[in-house]
């Protein structure tokens, strides 16, 4: 269908405004479908600035679909420890595998074999199929959905799906023909630099004249919000069981929150159990893990905030008394190898032996 005159006027002030301010960033230098793959997974949740060295790094430890599949999972969550969300390198690894064995090491180029890889939903298909094989697909990320819903002044919340579905059709009018790339990347960086969630810069802006959002007055207003749901506190306590020069550690289940990530044992506990902590603790590695410990010394407390609830862990010194349990055993230097999750990471560095100046002035 040929363009309206504002659909015309979107696309060329867009694109004009792209071409001066579009960033340049490692994943538009190339066009490896399967680094661009990578690069969209990554970006899934996670700020650019964060994602630009894992990519690299992950890059250069896998730098084909290939190795990527030959790799064990491990080093993989490994490359990928503290970018958090752990399920998109689980899904981007058991991905490569599918690739491998029936699309013969590729990434498709179609929405249908893309939408049936794990971790590919409908918007990060629509980037790969724009930005690796310049087809005319569209995007909907946070930053696209924002930036419609401003423009077109969208009465409905994105979440539901009428609206939703509103905002895709919007996005897919919008593609110009044979500029699917641009444009998509276009939306992307508008929606970060300028049409930003709290604070848009409308006067900067080169869809201003356009957009229904700032005619109202109320730019913010847009993407109307469902009211937030308030996400629930745990507290856990967590066990530091030292044995000489080694440390015990359990790994997490394969699927699910963290899955695959290496911790220490630790139980949840009620809020605010206070002395009750110890006894909770000792209990729960006796009926998790077979094994007797003594409380020694409360370490201190990390908090961490994850997209479903905030965690506050009480970390305390425990001394192995008897019992072979369960876990493995790990030397303290081992520690640096195993793929851990931020706040798991941040208790072994507290008891990882530092090197000294003259040894590593020589490694
Ligand atoms: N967010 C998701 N994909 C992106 C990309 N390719 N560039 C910048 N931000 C993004």
């Amino acid at each position: 269908m040929k363009p309206t005159l504002l659909q015309k006027g979107i696309q060329s002030k867009l694109l004009r405004w792209f071409k001066k301010n579009g960033r340049d960033l490692p994943w538009r230098k190339t066009r490896d479908p399967y680094a661009i793959w990578v690069s969209e997974i990554m970006l899934q949740q996670t700020q650019v600035a964060t994602v630009v060295p894992y990519f690299q790094k992950f890059l250069k430890t896998f730098p084909t679909i290939h190795q990527l599949a030959k790799s064990d999972l491990s080093k993989v969550l490994k490359t990928w420890e503290g970018l958090g969300y752990y399920s998109r390198a689980r899904n981007l690894h058991g991905a490569s595998r599918i690739l491998l064995n029936h699309f013969r090491g590729k990434v498709p180029d179609t929405l249908k074999d893309l939408l049936s890889l794990s971790g590919i939903g409908r918007s990060t298909a629509g980037a790969i199929l724009s930005f690796a094989f310049h087809k005319e697909a569209p995007i909907l990320d946070g930053n696209a959905k924002r930036i419609l819903s401003r423009l077109f002044a969208v009465s409905g919340s994105p979440e539901e799906r009428k609206t939703e579905q509103l905002l895709w059709k919007f996005s897919e009018s919008l593609i110009p023909k044979g500029y699917s790339n641009p444009f998509n990347q276009a939306l992307m960086d508008l929606g970060s630099m300028i049409c930003t969630p709290k604070d848009p810069q409308c006067p900067k802006c080169p869809l201003h004249d356009f957009c229904k959002g700032y005619g109202s007055g109320k730019p913010e207003k847009y993407p109307v919000k469902e009211p937030k749901k308030k996400i629930p506190h745990i507290e856990s306590a967590t066990a530091v069981i030292k044995k000489g020069e080694k440390v015990l550690l359990n790994q997490r289940p394969p699927e699910g929150l963290l899955g695959g990530l290496w911790e220490f044992p630790n139980c949840r506990v009620g809020l605010k159990q206070g002395p009750r902590l110890r006894l909770g603790l000792i209990n729960a590695i006796k009926k998790e893990m077979g094994m007797d410990v003594e409380v020694k010394k409360f370490m201190g407390i990390f908090y961490q905030t994850y997209s479903h609830f905030k965690l506050t862990m009480h970390i305390f010194h425990c001394r192995h008394l008897n019992g072979k349990g369960k876990g493995k055993w790990v030397p303290l230097k081992g520690l640096r190898l195993l793929p851990l999750s931020k706040i798991h990471r941040r208790i072994a560095d507290t008891i990882i032996p530092k090197l000294s100046p003259l040894r590593e002035r020589n490694q």
